[in-house]
Formats: structure tokens, sequence, C-alpha cells
């Protein structure tokens, strides 16, 4: 039976407007934290921080930001099979506001590790539900869809750009505290604006958790709940014993975990007796781009961490926060976006390149971006205010790349995945950024003012020859891609 289409939110449905704007407040709350929370951490106590080492508190960002994608899978779990997707994303919503709560007050370290408990589960619960949500407005073949998710990408970048520009005023003119309440306040609006307005224009199917948990898996679930939880406490008691237990060794830790998840699902996915032949060809192509967007991803959230102390160290602000970079990244998103949509639907069409060509043209941008970043150090000597057009056009380059792999990974990923894995195979997709940022934990331990030429050249040139090695495999990508129509 047909349904009437809903077109009244600009021709899309009305629900998308809902899921647009709670996105948006979303994201402007985990971005606005995200542009000062560095700074939080390694500013001395007598300037409002929490005086960490650099080191440390850019690997803190790095782990931070790979398990708040990470937990995504436990998010996409109770919404299956629990809670549906509606009350999951609520439940996030308020789990995400109560820890930028924590962070408004001032409870030093108690409140950020808190702060980060919160947030890492609640936008597990919050974040991948949306994406669902939106999926779920539209019937399959509904063209509309396409553009749907555009809209809805375009407010987690408006979110993302508003957010550092006001959080950060206030953390530079009033302090970290109150910067850090916007972000709850933010949240706050989100959900406010999710349930009255969503509760007209998201009932239906959201209500309900599409494969409720069956009475006889429950026992099997909570051995294997408790199978975790005993692993872990294992680990992190012999951790203790050994007098190893600090902040870096559980850094360590969870990069192995965040590591270790999507080998899992791919090892999963290739030896599962639901996945055809012809679809085992198609992970197997999907594997370098799954390693391509990992790459691409570690230079990408390198911005809220690497440039962001470049950003404040070596920079002439004029006054300016240098939160305030944060904003580039979005920006620069927005201003592309119209015209990579005309590149690919008017101007080149059936003549687009493959997947695997535009992912290793993304590439060769991300890893230009960072080598771009050697020179001002290379040139003039690190101990120096650079001009803020070295890192403008830093940004501008990395967010071409991200033009090139974060949309185009994410439709590649739907297409490409086992019938039996669909959801899964967007978890992974997801997991491409949560497990650059476990590896990135590692890495920016590395930057410093005397070491970031070479840091810079390093994996900006690594970042390019993976690029042109991409480009090299990408004919035979295709083919095995190919393999879509057999
Ligand atoms: N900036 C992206 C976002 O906020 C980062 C991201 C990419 C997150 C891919 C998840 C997966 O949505
Ligand atoms: N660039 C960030 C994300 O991909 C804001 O949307």
């Amino acid at each position: 039976m047909e349904q009437k289409r809903d077109t009244s939110f600009f021709g899309q449905p009305r629900g998308l407007m809902t899921l647009f704007f709670t996105e948006m407040w979303e994201r402007f709350s985990y971005y606005g934290m995200r542009a000062i929370l560095l700074f939080y951490m390694i500013y001395a106590v007598d300037k409002g921080g929490l005086g960490f080492g650099q080191a440390t508190g850019a690997a803190i960002m790095s782990i931070y930001g790979s398990l708040v994608y990470l937990s995504g899978i436990i998010g996409g779990y109770l919404s299956d099979r629990v809670l549906g997707p509606w009350r999951t994303v609520f439940y996030g919503g308020v789990l995400i506001m109560f820890g930028h709560i924590s962070l408004a007050i001032p409870l030093a370290k108690l409140g950020l590790f808190l702060s980060i408990a919160l947030i890492i589960l609640g936008t597990g619960l919050l974040k991948p539900n949306v994406a669902t949500m939106v999926g779920n407005l539209y019937q399959p073949g509904d063209e509309r869809r396409d553009a749907g998710f555009s809209i809805y990408v375009f407010g987690i970048n408006l979110g993302a750009f508003v957010a550092p520009l006001l959080v950060g005023w206030f953390q530079v003119h009033v302090n970290f505290h109150v910067a850090f309440s916007l972000a709850a306040i933010g949240m706050f609006f989100g959900l406010i604006q999710y349930s009255l307005d969503g509760r007209k224009h998201l009932k239906d199917t959201a209500h309900q958790a599409p494969s409720p948990l069956q009475p006889e898996e429950i026992m099997p679930l909570i051995c294997k709940i408790v199978g975790i939880i005993v692993v872990f406490a294992v680990i992190i008691g012999a951790m203790a014993m050994m007098h190893a237990l600090n902040i870096n060794n559980v850094i360590n830790l969870l990069t192995f975990v965040a590591i270790l998840v999507p080998v899992i699902y791919f090892v999963v996915m290739l030896t599962s007796d639901k996945t055809t032949k012809a679809e085992r060809k198609r992970v197997w192509a999907y594997i370098p781009l799954f390693i391509a967007a990992m790459l691409f991803w570690s230079i990408e959230e390198q911005g809220s961490v690497v440039l962001a102390l470049f950003a404040s160290d070596q920079t002439a602000l004029h006054g300016a926060p240098a939160s305030w970079f944060q904003s580039l990244n979005p920006l620069f998103i927005m201003l592309f976006t119209p015209f990579f949509v005309w590149l690919w639907s008017k101007k080149l069409r059936d003549k687009q390149p493959s997947t695997g060509v535009k992912f290793s043209l993304g590439l060769v941008f991300a890893g230009l971006s960072f080598v771009w970043m050697a020179f001002p150090g290379m040139l003039y000597g690190v101990n120096h205010h650079f001009n803020a057009l070295w890192l403008i056009a830093s940004w501008a380059l990395v967010e071409v790349g991200e033009m090139l792999i974060s949309p185009v990974g994410l439709s590649a990923s739907a297409k490409m995945a086992p019938v039996a894995f669909q959801a899964q195979m967007l978890t992974v997709w997801n997991l491409s950024d949560a497990t650059a940022q476990a590896a990135n934990a590692q890495l920016v331990q590395l930057y410093s003012k005397s070491t970031e030429i070479n840091y810079f050249l390093i994996i900006g040139g690594i970042t390019i020859m993976a690029g042109f090695l991409l480009w090299i495999a990408s004919k035979r990508i295709k083919a095995l891609q190919i393999g879509l129509s057999d």
C-alpha cells in the first residue's frame, strides 16, 4: 500500500526537520566542548585548567574521540533489540546533557572523567540512531534519500561551525565552566525540540525495537556482558598489581581494543555463511577503502588536537580565541558542498571517478594539508607566531579531502555491504573514524614544537603515498565492486 508522500519540509518528510535540529544541537554541544577541552586539560591550574602535560591531554582528546564513535555499537544494539530508536536517542541526549553539566560545575578531574564517560555513552546512543531514523523516513527507492542525508549532514556542520565561536568566546572572556555550560544548554534545546516536535512528526516505527530481544536470548547476553566485564577487570587488576595502572596504560589498552573491534567485524562478515561469494569479494574490496578512510580521519581528527596546539602556541591570534579555528572545518564543508553536488550530479554524472579514485585523491589532499604545515617551521623556525593563513589553508586542503571521502564512503558502505550485514557495515564505517582516533592517541603524543616539522612531513608524506597506492589499486577495487551486478 503506497503511503502518501510527506513533502512538508522543503519537499522532504517533516521528520527530517526534527532530526536536523536534534543533530545540529548535539553536534553544537560536542564540538563546542571539544574546541576548548584540550586547553582546559593542559592549561595551568591558575589559568583555570587542570595542568595536564601536553602529550597526556592530546592523547585523552584522541582516545575520547575514538570511544565516542566506538560506543555507537552499544547504541545500535539497544535501539535494535530493546528500546527502539526514539527512546535510545532521547536517553542519549539526556546523558550527553549531564556530561556537559559535569564540566560546567567546577569539579576538576572528577568532572572531566565523569563528563567523558557520560558523553561517550550518550553519543553512542544518540548519533547512530538519529542517522538510522533519517534513513527510515524514506521508503526503499525514494529518490529523495541522498538529498535528505545531505541536509542532515549540513545540520552537523552548522552546529559544529557555530559552537566553537560562541563557546570559545565565553572561555576567553568569562571562564571554562561557563563556556562548558553553553554546551549543556545547547543539548537541552536539542532535547526539548526533539521531544516536543518529534512526538508529532516521528511517531510510527521509531518507538519499537525492530527486532526485540527474545526471552531466551537474555541469559546468553548477560553472560557475554559479564564475560567482557570480567576480562577487563582482570586486565585492570593485573595492571594494578604490576603498578602499571595509569592514564597512559589505560589509553594503550583502549587503543588496542578500538583497533581490534573492526578486525572482528571484518572476520565475522568474511567467514559468515550468510555472506555470498560475490558479497565476500566486495568486503575484500572494502578493506583498502576502510584503511584509506582511517588514514584520512587520522589527519582530519588531529585538527582538534595537533592543529589546535599549533593555533594556540604558534599562531598570531590578535586577541581572537584559538578555539575559533575549529570552526574552519565545518565552514569549509558548508562552502564546498554545493560545488561537489554540482560536480557529481551535473558536471560529471556517469563520468564520475570510481570510489577508489575519489578516496585516493582525498588522501592526497589530506596528506598535503599536513606537509603544508611543515613549511612555516622550516621557513621561519618553530619559535614564531605565524600568520593564521597557514592554518586556514591547511584546513581548506583537508576539507577538500573530506568531500571526497566522507559522503562517498558512507554511500559505498551501504552499497558494498552484504545483505545480511547492512547495519553492521554502517557501524564499520563509523569505526573508521574511531579506529583512526585510537591510533591518534599514540601518534599525537609524539607531537611537539621540536618534532613538528618531521611530524607533519612524515604523516603527510605517508598519507600521500598511500593515496598513490590506492590509485594504482583502484581498478582492481572497482572490478571487485562490479561483483555488485552478479
Ligand atoms: N565530523 C563527523 C561528524 O561529526 C565525524 C564523523 C565521521 C563521525 C564519521 C562519525 C563517522 O559526524
Ligand atoms: N567535519 C566534521 C564532520 O564530519 C564536522 O562533520
